[in-house]
């Protein structure tokens, strides 16, 4: 049977993507329901920084009896030029899983040619699943299947965007984008899921009516050096308690975190009670759970 491997949201069937994350639900009130993967071992290889998403990989398999070990670029053989296949080859005959954050999303891709074992996608530069388990957990948690809702999105189309544009398709809800001329989200996933993304010039007309509103930094990790230039350009993206007035009457707000407080949002809307980041960055843990114990069943 193939591996199954989660690079992006559509890897999954719609079915199994509810199901992971209907479970991440029941794991974070029952922990104890958890799928012993004792003796298990997940692999984590971080090419960029991270806090929540190597905190809940690593705390998701210790609480269920595994363990994990963390490898970054420079502390393995990756960053003496090591080639990709043959890592994926020699770790996958120790790991049972491994979680790779990277840059290329290609590099993730070849990692899955050569793996025996299933890969996560911990984040690429195109792609950012994991973290959707947790956001569409966290507003079904809330609101209701966010099917049939209106999701807006307001800042940089970057991988979190884009992985937003999957979610808009795996879980039937309309997505509005709204960023400024140059820093869309990929043409090719817009007109392939055209039925419901729209994308918007003006952040004030794109959040009428919405049931959440999500915002991300508007330079991501590895385009440092262009921080300066896209303040300028993403300066009337920002998300403020004013802009959520404008959606619909009972919004949600989330951001993925880090948050750069001042920037994309306000530091009065991250602390807001229509805020859900905190819970949003818990249930990271409960749906790395749900998605280890789907993927080493
Ligand atoms: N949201 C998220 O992936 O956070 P980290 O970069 O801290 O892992
Ligand atoms: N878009 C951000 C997400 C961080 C979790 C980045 O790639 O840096």
């Amino acid at each position: 049977m193939a591996i199954q491997h989660f690079l992006t949201l559509r890897d999954l069937p719609t079915a199994d993507l509810k199901m992971i994350v209907k479970r991440a639900s029941e794991l974070k009130v029952n922990p104890n329901l958890a799928k012993s993967q004792s003796r298990k071992t997940l692999g984590l290889i971080f090419e960029k920084s991270s806090t929540r998403t190597r905190v809940a990989f690593e705390v998701a398999m210790n609480q269920m009896g595994g363990s994990s070990v963390f490898l970054t670029t420079n502390s393995s053989q990756l960053g003496r030029g090591e080639p990709v296949a043959d890592t994926a080859r020699v770790l996958s005959r120790m790991a049972d899983c491994l979680a790779i954050r990277t840059f290329e999303h290609s590099k993730l891709e070849d990692f899955a040619e050569y793996s025996k074992v299933p890969i996560i996608n911990a984040l690429s530069d195109t792609y950012h699943p994991c973290q959707l388990l947790a956001d569409v957990q966290t507003f079904n948690e809330h609101r209701g299947d966010i099917s049939g809702k209106t999701v807006v999105w307001v800042g940089d189309g970057n991988n979190m965007c884009q992985s937003y544009i999957n979610a808009a398709a795996a879980f039937d809800f309309e997505l509005r984008i709204a960023c400024p001329d140059g820093f869309g989200p990929k043409p090719e996933l817009l007109s392939k899921y055209s039925n419901r993304i729209s994308i918007r010039k003006n952040p004030e007309e794109a959040v009428a009516g919405a049931d959440l509103v999500v915002t991300d930094v508007w330079a991501s990790m590895g385009q440092e050096q262009e921080q300066l230039k896209r303040v300028e350009k993403f300066i009337n993206y920002q998300v403020t308690p004013e802009l959520m007035s404008l959606a619909g009457p009972e919004a949600l707000f989330m951001h993925c975190l880090p948050a750069h407080r001042g920037e994309e949002v306000t530091a009065n809307l991250i602390d807001a009670p229509n805020s859900l980041v905190w819970e949003e960055a818990e249930n990271r843990m409960h749906s790395q759970k749900a998605l280890i114990e789907f993927l080493l069943a």
